[in-house]
């Protein structure tokens, strides 16, 4: 075991920590998590999600695992269902999305903006007085254009026309990552939404937007780019050309984001709601003092 947990009645039988995505960000947020409330952690991937609640009791967390997929109507009900026979949700941790779709920008859009939607929509009805929601963005999402005709089809991604709607005003269809940063746009958008609607029941709702982060996502997209000892930087890759914009001249890791998510959802925090934190080692301040986006 590598965390004290409190294992006592009440932390097992009181409001939830809802963790949607077992992968790297959502591990490191169950853990930080699990020390202040029981876990639910939910994840398409059933068998990572077994190895994940697994690991998670082993350790003494007090965890269970719901399968779930975010694009799936049906599966989010049900999620909503079993949530529904608890005592409610004290923080829900918003992590998963595609970083890489096999789909291309279609499967990006509905996993990354409709399935958070879809989360939100279900699991707010249940959050706890003095409860959070996180919402995983990225620094992405302050790439995306400012446009209020994006920005409207992105708070509305239910409609039934909204990919025709969305290549109408974008004027084609955009590339997978054009499609990223659009989708985290609207996440940013639907966390102060929540914030604003929520805020009346004592619920807090914000984002948290990740830079460039050594993790098995960023490594996806190229090879090994500098940590912790800003070793030497090989240019190549849009990736290894990107950490040149990170001022602190690194990746961050998973552990810079946790502990920002371990406090943005923690009573420290409790009159934090409706912004969104970006944990990118200075990128944005680089492109803003670089006029590539506004301040
Ligand atoms: N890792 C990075 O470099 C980085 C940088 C910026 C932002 N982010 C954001 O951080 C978040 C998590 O990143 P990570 O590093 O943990 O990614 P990851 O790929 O390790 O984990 C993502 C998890 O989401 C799950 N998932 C994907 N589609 C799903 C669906 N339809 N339904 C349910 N679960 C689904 C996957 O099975 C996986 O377990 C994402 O929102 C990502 O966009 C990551």
């Amino acid at each position: 075991m590598t965390e004290f947990v409190e294992r006592v009645s009440y932390l097992a039988e009181g409001p939830l920590a809802l963790v949607i995505g077992c992968g790297d960000m959502g591990m490191g947020s169950a853990r930080a998590l699990g020390r202040r409330h029981p876990l639910l952690i939910a994840d398409r991937d059933a068998e990572r999600l077994d190895r994940a609640v697994d690991a998670l009791v082993h350790e003494g967390y007090a965890a269970r695992a719901i399968a779930c997929d975010i694009t799936s109507t049906g599966d989010v009900n049900n999620l909503a269902k079993v949530i529904g026979r608890g005592p409610g949700v004290r923080v829900l941790a918003h992590v998963a999305a595609v970083g890489n779709a096999p789909g291309g920008w279609r499967e990006v859009m509905s996993v990354d903006l409709l399935g958070a939607h879809r989360i939100a929509n279900a699991v707010a009805p249940h959050m706890v007085r003095g409860g959070v929601a996180v919402l995983i963005s990225s620094t992405g999402s302050r790439q995306s254009q400012h446009d209020p005709e994006i920005e409207a089809l992105l708070d509305d991604p239910f409609r039934p026309d909204f990919e025709e709607a969305l290549i109408k005003a974008f004027g084609r269809e955009p590339d997978f990552l054009e499609a990223y940063y659009m989708a985290k746009h609207g996440v940013n958008r639907l966390a102060r939404k929540l914030a604003v609607d929520l805020g009346p029941n004592e619920v807090r709702a914000l984002s948290v937007s990740p830079g460039l982060i050594d993790s098995t996502m960023g490594r996806t997209g190229g090879s090994l780019l500098p940590v912790y000892d800003g070793g030497k930087k090989r240019l190549g890759s849009r990736s290894e050309k990107a950490v040149l914009e990170v001022p602190l001249g690194r990746q961050g890791t998973i552990r810079e984001i946790v502990s920002v998510i371990d406090f943005v959802t923690s009573d420290a925090a409790s009159f934090l709601s409706g912004i969104d934190i970006a944990v990118d080692g200075g990128s944005t301040a680089f492109w803003q003092s670089r006029g590539v986006i506004g301040s």
